[in-house]
């Protein structure tokens, strides 16, 4: 019999599909189930996108874009780092993608070889540990602390970077820890990985979802060696359209363009139109009013978690995740899920998918249920953490 590749086996399985699962099967037999596992916003889609969708499939051809994305889509792009964050932005640095998951691929796979080292910062976002080994690479982790509040630092990554690490891969706002890092940390990573020789795949796939915090781009470090990964799922709300962008080097854009042709040839292009308009100053506005209500449902969280004995080590300023931490008395993360999602019908992720010290005692809950479910969901939390 034909075995799967090794690096194939070697990609560990999510816990939190496992929850995902269970919570479905619940559903199926009636129960009602709160959703805080996963990360996926449930904003209705704006009229103004369905609009746009429903122009494009009457008036714009639906084949195959250029590899790299619509060019007007690229423009688009660009502009909103120069509107938004004040960075001049040559479009031809901006390659379109299937998500966030495919930026990550095309970045990782340009930069990368086999035996290469990759350091991925953890607790951190899972994919970038098995993209990063799925290259060939050999993968380690810079481990945050709680006690550093989740934040990657010069010193940390000093004293844990290896010889032969071609790429730090880090998230700001940070999956699961709501982590955002301020402009001059980034800015000090950057020279210090440059200086050692590496380069820099920052994630800011939850960039614009920050809430007290400074909402930045790596790009205002520089632009040698760094490539930023972005998506429309998250800010966007465009998660089944799937559609990211990469923002490669000066230079680097033909062997990301023959990447690109040869991994995906160009991504979705009904959602390339649809992501155009999403960059129009009235589907922004109303953006902007979906991040105020993220920071209400974030701020219910953060006053009621404490409550029930979960401890948070930091404030998360971005994403729409709370990493919060077991009260000494509970079971094990995923054992607690399990029995949570049984018990009391709240689905949540246990923080082992996200690596790092204490996995076995954090779990992840995403606010992107509305604040009344929100509620219930820690009422319920409520009576099954004491004696429910
Ligand atoms: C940090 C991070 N990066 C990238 C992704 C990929 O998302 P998508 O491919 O939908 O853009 C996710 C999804 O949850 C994420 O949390």
């Amino acid at each position: 019999m034909l075995e799967p590749a090794a690096r194939a086996r070697a990609v560990a399985p999510f816990q939190v599909m496992r929850i995902l699962e269970r919570a479905q099967a619940l559903e199926a037999a009636g129960r009602d189930i709160i959703h805080l596992e996963v990360g996926e916003p449930r904003f209705p889609m704006p009229e103004l996108l369905l609009e746009a969708a429903r122009h494009a499939l009457t008036s714009a051809p639906m084949g195959y874009t250029p590899s790299p994305g619509l060019p007007a889509l690229r423009r688009a792009i660009a502009s909103h780092y120069g509107r938004r964050y004040g960075i001049a932005l040559d479009p031809a640095r901006v390659i379109v993608t299937p998500g966030g998951s495919g930026a990550l691929q095309l970045a990782l796979a340009a930069s990368v070889a086999v035996g290469d080292r990759v350091m991925v910062a953890e607790p951190g976002y899972p994919c970038h540990r098995h993209i990063a080994a799925l290259t060939g690479a050999e993968v380690y982790a810079l481990t945050l602390s709680a006690a550093a509040g989740w934040r990657p630092t010069v010193a940390g990554m000093r004293a844990t970077w290896q010889a032969g690490t071609r790429a730090f891969v880090f998230a700001s706002p940070g999956n699961p820890t709501g982590v955002v890092l301020e402009p001059a940390e980034i800015a000090a990573l950057y020279d210090a990985v440059r200086e050692r020789g590496g380069g820099l795949v920052v994630d800011e796939t939850y960039q614009g979802l920050v809430y007290d915090a400074t909402d930045t781009t790596a790009l205002a470090a520089g632009d040698d060696g760094l490539f930023v990964v972005n998506s429309f799922s998250k800010y966007f709300g465009l998660t089944g359209w799937r559609l990211g962008w990469l923002v490669v080097p000066p230079g680097w854009p033909p062997i990301v363009e023959r990447l690109a042709q040869n991994l995906f040839l160009a991504a979705p292009t009904l959602s390339q139109h649809v992501a155009t308009a999403a960059l129009s100053p009235d589907v922004l506005a109303l953006l902007e009013r979906r991040r105020d209500m993220l920071r209400r449902r974030r701020d219910l969280l953060l006053a009621v978690l404490p409550q029930l004995g979960f401890s948070l080590p930091t404030t998360p300023a971005g994403a729409f995740y709370v990493f919060a931490a077991l009260p000494p008395e509970a079971l094990d993360a995923p054992a607690f899920a399990v029995s949570l999602l049984d018990a009391a019908g709240v689905a949540v992720a246990p923080g082992v998918d996200f690596g790092g010290a204490q996995a076995a005692r954090m779990l992840r809950l995403a606010y992107t249920e509305d604040e009344s479910r929100l509620r219930e969901a820690c009422n319920r939390v409520a009576a099954f953490s004491y004696g429910g």
